[in-house]
């Protein structure tokens, strides 16, 4: 494969398969700055950094979405100092996505309700989707950013209805209004951290997504447990609701 990660490995026949969309709880970062007598900041700056090399990864082994919870829509909860820094990385993020989208070949998309974020972190948004939309075919990373996956229903319905009484309300419509909109479902949810809950990600589109919980604390992730989970996944019997042959 090159680096750029054009040539996907295909899904079938002589070349193991990989799942076409993993998603992860990125969890850990306060516990992993604590067990160093670091500030929970310094938690999320190394968390960036893992994020930075899991993505890259992910692109190159032929994957087509990674999706990874940020910041919830719960998150606002915690104390402003640490609310202000993890925006203020993402700020970061995104300035250094926008110089650098097009040579990674990293399609970058942020998830949620965008409209509760500073307008510096608009602008900047409305800057990545626009460089995003010249990379059609690219592996994207998709940041889910204020979402809660309850908010994200009432907003697709909210939209949907908006839309006019004239569409019916299916799974299939009110799938197109959802942000992940066009996205396939995850195929793999992974969550770091050592806590066995989906704490409000992705509730409509982890309708049959295998789950897989690791003890590593987020910043600890590597590149080889991405590689072992795709082997535990590969090693699960998907029925969606049907029996084998
Ligand atoms: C995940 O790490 C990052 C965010 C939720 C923003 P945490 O900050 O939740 O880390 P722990 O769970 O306290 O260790
Ligand atoms: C989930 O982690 C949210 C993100 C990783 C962004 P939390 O640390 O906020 O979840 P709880 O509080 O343990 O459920
Ligand atoms: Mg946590």
């Amino acid at each position: 494969m090159n680096q750029t990660g054009e040539n996907r490995p295909h899904q079938g026949e002589g070349i193991e398969r990989v799942p076409r969309h993993i998603a992860i709880i990125m969890d850990g970062n306060g516990r992993w700055a604590r067990q160093r007598g670091l500030p929970r900041s310094a938690g999320h700056a190394a968390g960036a950094e893992t994020f930075r090399r899991i993505a890259t990864h992910c692109r190159n082994l032929g994957l087509e979405h990674l999706t990874v919870y940020a910041f919830s829509t719960e998150n606002w909860k915690r104390s402003q100092d640490e609310v202000r820094g993890i925006m203020l990385l993402l700020e970061k993020y995104l300035h250094e996505s926008i110089e650098k989208m097009e040579k990674d070949r990293i399609r970058l998309k942020i998830l949620g309700d965008t409209s509760a974020l500073s307008p510096g972190l608009r602008e900047l948004i409305g800057r990545t989707d626009t460089i995003a939309r010249r990379l059609p075919d690219c592996f994207q990373a998709n940041v889910c950013l204020n979402y809660g996956g309850r908010d994200e229903i009432v907003r697709a319905v909210r939209r949907w209805k908006a839309a006019g009484p004239e569409e019916e309300l299916t799974e299939q419509a009110l799938s197109a209004c959802m942000d992940t909109a066009g996205i396939p479902d995850p195929d793999l949810i992974i969550r770091t951290g050592g806590e066995y809950r989906i704490s409000n990600f992705l509730l409509w589109e982890a309708a049959y997504s295998e789950l897989l919980f690791c003890e590593t604390l987020w910043p600890d992730f590597t590149e080889k447990d991405i590689d072992d989970a795709i082997t535990v996944f590969r090693s699960r019997d998907r029925r969606f609701g049907g029996v084998k042959a």
